[in-house]
């Protein structure tokens, strides 16, 4: 097991770990140096200015493509702040970081052309506020792009979910396994482009593209 010194942020460059530092920082997000391709794939198409919340270490903004001009990070961790600083100064687009609440950000209305989260709503203690601040800063017609896991279609399987969820928010971070992020994204008044459903490592994720309102 690889203890975490406390001092200074998680080493990003090591591979999927299975020790207690996933309890202090969120899991990983990559193998080696490489996002997974689940990442990629939320990124592929934006253009603009992006906001990505709960950016973790920031080892997707490799993942950007080169239209995106603007990249801002919102990471309430200083750890994983940290490193996605460092992670900012080498990607060609103009990338900063910054702390805070992700229902209240320093950002205009309709400022935006992106919004991304990658694992994070899970943790964001009201989605309905945090997907309202969402679609306050996006631009009429701005995307949101979200790849996350949700509580699973197997009743047995849900329910198992549903009754660890207590503990196991209390010992990763405030991650809720029984969400439902897809319904709260629709009930926030965006319109679904594209949704897929698929499992990894056991556990029912969604990777998916919504539209916000024209005004
Ligand atoms: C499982 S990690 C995902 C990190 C990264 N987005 C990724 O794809 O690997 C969850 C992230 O959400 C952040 N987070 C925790 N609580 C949050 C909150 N209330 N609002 C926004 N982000 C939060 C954590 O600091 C962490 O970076």
């Amino acid at each position: 097991m690889t203890a975490i010194a406390a001092d200074r942020p998680p080493d990003s460059s090591t591979a999927t770990g299975c020790g207690i530092e996933q309890f202090h920082h969120p899991r990983p997000v990559c193998t080696g140096r490489r996002p997974t391709p689940q990442r990629e794939r939320l990124m592929s198409g934006l253009t603009g200015r992006v906001v990505e919340f709960g950016a973790g270490d920031g080892v997707k903004l490799t993942c950007y493509p080169p239209e995106v001009r603007e990249i801002v990070l919102v990471e309430p961790d200083p750890f994983l702040r940290a490193t996605a600083e460092q992670m900012a100064d080498k990607v060609p687009a103009l990338a900063s970081v910054v702390g805070g609440d992700p229902t209240r950000v320093a950002l205009d209305s309709g400022s935006c052309d992106a919004v991304v989260y990658s694992l994070t709503l899970c943790c964001c203690p009201s989605l309905e506020r945090t997907l309202a601040e969402a679609r306050r800063i996006l631009r009429p017609g701005g995307r949101l792009r979200f790849y996350e896991h949700v509580r699973s279609a197997n009743p047995v399987l849900a329910l198992t979910e549903a009754l660890v969820s207590p503990l196991w928010s209390r010992a990763s971070g405030g991650c809720r396994p029984s969400r439902d992020p897809v319904t709260a994204i629709e009930a926030a008044g965006f319109t679904l482009e594209h949704l897929d459903r698929f499992t990894f490592q056991h556990i029912s994720h969604v990777l998916g593209s919504a539209v916000s309102p024209p005004s």
